[in-house]
């Protein structure tokens, strides 16, 4: 006999299914008032007389008298009978319907309905708290501070109650008063507070106090509309500016969108969704009618965020500050946005001026504006290019290299299709590397980084170049400060045009010596220093040495060990040519090299021929031999500044270091009319 199913795991998935979602899958609902209407799907009938409530999870057709919960909605649609109902709703839900007899053991059993219980305690405490916070927005006596606040922020009272706003008033204990007065039935509704976050317990001490003090308080809601955790914000320049609450029972940050059960309020059969940073973001976007935005909570855009937006949307719109946090972020959302990316979905990015958020944007421009921007946002295919093709110069070789080895296995983690087809052709377009090649690029650079664990039911890969999601709060590493911190190094100019708009421009300044590679992680081919450059082009065309009439002086003073090479291999071809009479073809310098000690690196820079820039060679070498003369004075600046700050420095020095300014404006001169 098949085991029974335990109820608790019944109550669980109940618990995580919502009917509306469920119902709104097989026929399209409305929604009317409190509850949403259709068209029964029981019986005929020109005008809906079916039912779904949201509030009780259950659907009635007051024509035929239909009904029940989310289970037997789907024995009655799909005729199916009840385990093979939970079964279906299990693995949308990401469970696994327990079969083992030893599971359904007593033990585990109460362990489960004590869980279950301790989940709705929650709720029912999350919820008496959001009424009092907002209660107290009408009634305390400091309501006037907090009031002023909402409304010197652009909000209206009626946005305020939409999104049930509220104040935490000053002092210690006013919540757990309110909550578990003295003399309470309850026993234990102090440490229920502890569990769903809103108390805090001194650990030294034991004393016990309310979280959240003289604060505006913004509740989170789950999909259901059920609070289940509690952002505020000071009034003042206090820190921290925002205060959450943690981990709990019924709060995962990672899963959570502030504002999506508002949102779908709003509009049931949304088109898009519009991700932003801040809870104040979406709210000032309602305000001003754009009722899509959803906030993630402090951590970046994972899978679990995703997977519930593309459920109820085809198109995101990743709407981010322009500052080194907010790229960041977009870089990090456009990771793990690759493997969500079917052909029909599509995913945008509307990066903000540097200073500047959603909030502020909408109320400078207004709601037509934005909403004009948000249609019109980059698409991620072209994000992608840009951001990966920031710093790189389409013109040298090796940067090429790094795109493809950065770009290749990013576009291999979306799912087949003709996006991922038309983003590889671009790849080949732009590196000038034919399919093929990039395979065999892709085989040798594979990043070796273990697949990240996946949301439970989700069936998609996940990007390999992304860091792993965390799954417990203790391991995450997703988390405000994180996200947070400055990063420098992302604040260099964002060359995101290169690949773009200067591709038949000259070479823009290669980077000094290895080109860092900051955005992505994946184990990139070292892009070559300049002297490496030069020895590759010689290797291959030793003829473009006829424009070398005399070997510069600087290249040997260069500390860097691969000048002294260039210079052995430009020697070796000068004196082949005087012996041949002839400029030597490329076996013939490859066969004057191998004795050298330097032979494993020259071949390998000979090796890869496929990846040879096209155009002109002789030009090449020649940018690569000023780019060592740059490389070379700012050695030399380096050291005369060195000397110039030594306290009996000598007169002369500060003459020299004018001389070497002049001489590299020239040769930047120079290198500027070669363009
Ligand atoms: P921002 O610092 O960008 O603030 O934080 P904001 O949204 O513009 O807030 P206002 O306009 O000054 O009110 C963005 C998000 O990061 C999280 C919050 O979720 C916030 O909405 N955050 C920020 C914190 O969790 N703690 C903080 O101290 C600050
Ligand atoms: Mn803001």
């Amino acid at each position: 006999m098949a085991a029974r199913i335990p109820q608790s795991f019944i109550d669980d998935l109940l618990d995580r299914t919502d009917i509306v979602d469920l119902v709104d899958s097989r026929v399209k609902l409305k929604k009317t008032g409190r509850n949403y209407s259709a068209c029964c799907p029981f019986h005929k009938e020109k005008t809906p007389s079916f039912s779904v409530a949201p509030d009780k999870q259950f659907y009635y057709c007051f024509g035929c008298g239909a009904g029940g919960n989310a289970i037997g909605f789907l024995m009655e649609l799909e005729n199916l009978n009840f385990p093979e109902a939970v079964e279906e709703l299990a693995g949308k839900a990401g469970l696994t319907v327990p079969k083992d007899d030893s599971i359904t053991s007593q033990a585990a059993t109460e362990a489960s309905q004590a869980k279950t219980k301790a989940r709705n305690q929650a709720y029912d405490l999350l919820n008496r708290a959001s009424q009092y916070y907002q209660s107290q927005l009408r009634r305390h006596s400091d309501r006037q501070k907090a009031v002023s606040y909402l409304k010197g922020r652009g909000l209206s009272g009626q946005i305020a109650q939409r999104f049930g706003i509220g104040y935490a008033p000053t002092g210690w204990q006013n919540l757990m008063t309110e909550l578990a007065p003295n003399g309470s039935q309850e026993p234990n509704q102090e440490q229920h507070l502890i569990d769903c976050g809103m108390v805090v317990e001194k650990e030294e001490s034991k004393r016990r106090y309310d979280r959240f003090r003289d604060r505006i308080m913004f509740p989170i809601k789950d999909y259901k509309g059920r609070i289940i955790a509690f952002g505020g914000r000071v009034l003042g320049d206090e820190k921290p500016k925002y205060l959450n609450s943690p981990e709990t029972e019924v709060f995962h940050k990672q899963r959570e969108l502030y504002g999506l059960y508002e949102a779908r309020q709003q509009e049931r059969n949304l088109k898009r969704i519009l991700v932003v940073e801040g809870y104040m973001d979406v709210v000032a976007l309602a305000q001003h009618q754009i009722n899509y935005a959803v906030a993630t909570l402090g951590t970046s855009t994972s899978s679990y965020h995703l997977e519930r937006i593309f459920k109820l949307v085809s198109e995101v719109v990743f709407c981010f500050d322009g500052d080194a946090a907010g790229l960041k972020a977009a870089d990090r959302a456009m990771l793990t946005c690759l493997p969500f990316m079917e052909d029909g979905r599509q995913a945008r990015f509307l990066l903000l001026p540097d200073g500047e958020d959603p909030d502020s944007v909408v109320r400078q421009i207004g709601k037509d504006q934005l909403s004009q921007r948000i249609v019109e946002a980059t698409p991620l295919s072209d994000f992608l290019f840009q951001r990966l093709g920031k710093e790189l110069d389409p013109h040298n070789l090796e940067h090429r290299a790094k795109l493809a080895t950065d770009a290749n296995p990013l576009i291999n983690t979306m799912p087949k299709g003709i996006m991922r087809s038309m983003m590889q052709a671009r790849l080949s377009k732009i590196t000038g590397l034919d399919k093929d090649t990039l395979a065999e690029l892709a085989a040798l650079k594979a990043p070796i980084t273990k697949p990240q664990p996946a949301p439970a039911n989700a069936s998609v890969p996940t990007p390999i170049a992304a860091k792993p999601e965390p799954k417990t709060p203790s391991d995450s590493t997703h988390d405000y400060a994180d996200y947070h911190m400055a990063d420098a190094e992302s604040q260099a100019d964002d060359n995101a045009n290169y690949w773009h708009h200067d591709e038949h421009q000259a070479a823009p300044q290669m980077p000094q010596d290895a080109a860092p590679s900051r955005n992505f992680n994946a184990n990139l081919p070292k892009v070559q220093n300049p002297a490496q450059a030069a020895i590759r082009v010689i290797l291959r065309h030793p003829e473009t040495v006829r424009q070398i009439s005399h070997i510069p002086s600087h290249l040997s003073e260069l500390q860097m060990p691969d000048a002294a090479v260039l210079i052995q291999l430009l020697t070796t071809v000068q004196a082949m040519q005087v012996t041949l009479g002839r400029w030597p073809i490329t076996s013939e310098v490859h066969i004057e090299c191998t004795p050298w000690d330097a032979w494993p690196m020259l071949r390998q820079l000979a090796a890869m021929e496929s990846l040879l820039p096209l155009g002109d060679h002789a030009h090449q070498l020649q940018a690569a031999i000023d780019k060592l003369l740059e490389h070379h004075l700012d050695e030399r600046f380096n050291q005369l500044l060195h000397q110039v700050a030594q306290p009996n420095a000598d007169p002369a020095t500060k003459q020299q270091i004018k001389t070497l300014l002049k001489e590299k404006e020239e040769l930047q001169k120079r290198l500027k009319s070669r363009q």
